[in-house]
């Protein structure tokens, strides 16, 4: 089956949508339509073959200041710049019923897919997010995300190695 995700839509039924943060589930419930309007973040749903949302995530354009920047990746950029145009992934989550089954990993990799094009046409060098604990931390190191030093904030560079992933190079 193709994994597909879909932009955010009233028409979806997102009122059974549980994970295990309140925070997650009411911004869904109760924020996102408003941000959607507002042009503050895309949010993109997966939904079941009932329209019932059961996983989703946000985008929203930002910028990484450069004092956050690890040297190892400075090295790799051009200077001159206080800070450099990043993605920020806001909120991702799925529904409690359906995690384990690879459905959080899939969205995660959608996200970056469409982080990865949007680069290919917007100045865009790298995808953060501020994961909400430590599980959330460990979920995102599986896919090469990197916490900053001092931070809880992590990292993925968008460059040639991610566009090639993807076909993009
Ligand atoms: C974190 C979350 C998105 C994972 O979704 P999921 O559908 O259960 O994840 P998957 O089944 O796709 O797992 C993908 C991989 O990540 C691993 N993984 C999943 N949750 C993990 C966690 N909390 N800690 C460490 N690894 C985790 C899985 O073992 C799997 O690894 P594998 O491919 O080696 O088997 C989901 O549990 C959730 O929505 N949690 C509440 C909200 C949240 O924390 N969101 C992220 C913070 S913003």
């Amino acid at each position: 089956m193709k994994f597909i995700t879909v932009d955010f839509d009233k028409k979806y039924n997102r009122e059974r949508f549980s994970c295990s943060h309140d925070s997650l589930n009411n911004y869904l419930k109760r924020q996102a339509t408003k941000e959607s309007k507002a042009g503050l973040a895309k949010v993109y749903l997966l939904v079941n073959t009932s329209n019932e949302v059961i996983g989703y995530y946000s985008l929203s354009s930002s910028e990484l200041p450069k004092d956050c920047i690890p040297d190892v990746m400075l090295k790799k950029l051009p200077k001159g710049y206080t800070g450099y145009p990043a993605i920020l992934l806001g909120r991702l989550a799925v529904t409690k019923n359906e995690t384990g089954k690879g459905l959080g990993g899939e969205l995660l990799v959608d996200a970056i897919h469409r982080c990865v094009i949007h680069s290919l046409s917007i100045g865009t060098c790298v995808i953060m997010i501020d994961p909400i604990d430590e599980s959330a931390t460990k979920f995102y190191e599986k896919f090469m995300f990197k916490r900053l030093p001092d931070s809880d904030r992590m990292l993925l560079h968008i460059d040639f190695n991610l566009r090639s992933h993807f076909g993009l190079e």
